[in-house]
């Protein structure tokens, strides 16, 4: 159970802040996070990859969770950013990252789309031949490729980005001819990268990943006159959601990935490049909590259903891939022991069904649950910092959340709650 920031006295409190206040103060839905959690998860990854070789970089898959206030933080840190759209790259300039430190890695990405990456400074990281043709006509520039190394993993089919069933990259046997067109077309490649999947939680998966990239690195180097500066082997680095499961050993993962790192650079005589990483989910995953209210309780012969006011609108995981997230009564924390430790487990005559306002049937956050609750209790819906607010939407016009942030003892609000006003904000009402 790695949620040191959460903690049981009466009510469930997150960074010694009581949730129940927050909802009080601030209505519910509502996203908070913890900015200590976020650092202390950087700094960890970074120094247990740094015990084992010196020339790490970490850039944050802000897809995870694109706050501003975020993304300053990991700034801060020294963190840089692994950007998936135009947006996001705007967004990471706003929070003060320079343009060196974003590397843009889209898919399907639009001539415009290369123009802005390419006027804005930042490095581009391409998808596919075509991909790069394109960007050629436009500027002549340093890039990287994302190669398909044939091995993929994740939690969920859908999470699964590398291997033969996978839209994204080149595909390992094609790579050395795109280092070499790229050369002729006037483009400087000078990294490669992949990412073969989210929500990985055995080390293991990621060895033979590491293996074919510092494989193909060699044949690259061998073939193609090029200097490469990093090497960058993506995210994926999974957290626990269910109470038994054993968190991803980071420092097993930092010790297998630069061994293998290491040994592919001996083996193929290179020196020192960088060896990046991209995690979104590892670094902002378990830091945030959904609170959301309890309106409505009933039962019939086969369920018992808590009515709460966050559906899949706010937090489309457990709808999009069955995900599980914990929850825990914030107001009367019985039950909280299945996911916070030294917090009391308390059992349940029936088990309840957590169910989301929208007019869907699938608009269940969590099932079978040993938890207890009343009409006008808070539930915290843990884990809820990756991919939470960043996938939520406006279906069945509910107005987007407000997010809170605890950070040195201080607690911010974020992004202010959407009115019903917003939602028509940029409609033709006339
Ligand atoms: N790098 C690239 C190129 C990616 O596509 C992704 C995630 C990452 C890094 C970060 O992966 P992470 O470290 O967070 O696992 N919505 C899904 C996850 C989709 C991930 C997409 N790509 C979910 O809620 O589980």
């Amino acid at each position: 159970m790695t949620r040191p920031h959460l903690k049981v006295e009466k009510n469930l409190k997150i960074d010694g802040v009581d949730t129940t206040e927050l909802a009080k103060k601030h209505d519910t839905p509502l996203y908070v996070t913890s900015g200590d959690r976020i650092k202390q998860k950087y700094r960890k990854l970074k120094q247990a990859l740094q015990n084992h070789y010196p020339k790490i970089r970490l850039h944050y898959a802000c897809k995870a969770n694109t706050n501003i206030n975020i993304l300053k933080i990991l700034e801060q840190e020294g963190c840089h950013i692994d950007a998936v759209s135009t947006g996001e790259i705007y967004s990471a300039l706003k929070a003060g990252y320079s343009p060196e430190k974003i590397l843009y890695t889209g898919t399907s990405v639009s001539n415009q789309e290369l123009k802005y990456a390419a006027d804005k400074g930042v490095m581009i990281n391409l998808d596919s031949a075509h991909e790069m043709r394109r960007l050629s006509e436009i500027t002549s520039t340093k890039v990287s490729f994302r190669v398909n190394p044939g091995v993929g993993a994740g939690h969920h089919d859908h999470c699964i980005t590398g291997g033969k069933e996978s839209k994204f990259g080149i595909w390992e046997d094609d790579i050395i001819d795109t280092y070499k067109e790229a050369i002729d077309l006037g483009l400087t490649p000078i990294g490669i990268h992949m990412h073969i999947g989210s929500g990985i939680l055995e080390v293991e998966k990621f060895r033979p990943a590491v293996q074919k990239m510092m494989e193909l690195v060699g044949k690259i180097t061998n073939e193609v006159d090029i200097d490469l500066e990093f090497i960058d082997i993506g995210g994926g680095l999974g957290i626990p959601y269910k109470p038994n499961e054993k968190p991803l050993n980071i420092d097993k993962f930092a010790e297998m990935v630069t061994k293998e790192y290491k040994k592919g650079l001996k083996q193929h005589n290179l020196n020192q490049p960088i060896l990046a990483l991209e995690p979104g989910r590892y670094l902002v995953g378990d830091s945030s909590i959904l609170l959301t209210k309890v309106n409505d309780i009933k039962e019939n012969p086969f369920h018992r259903y808590i009515g709460i006011d966050a559906g899949f609108n706010t937090l489309q995981r457990p709808a999009m891939y069955g995900s599980h997230h914990g929850v825990v009564n914030a107001s009367n924390p019985k039950n909280a022991g299945n996911y916070i430790k030294n917090a009391p487990k308390e059992g349940v005559d029936r088990k309840a069904e957590i169910a989301g306002p929208l007019c869907e049937s699938g608009d269940i956050i969590a099932q079978n649950r040993e938890i207890t609750a009343k009409a006008g209790d808070i539930l915290a819906i843990l884990d809820t910092g990756a991919y939470g607010y960043s996938m939520a939407s406006r279906y069945n016009s509910r107005p987007l959340p407000a997010e809170i942030l605890i950070e040195n003892g201080e607690t911010k609000l974020i992004r202010e709650r959407e009115t019903h006003r917003d939602l028509l904000s940029k409609q033709k009402t006339n």
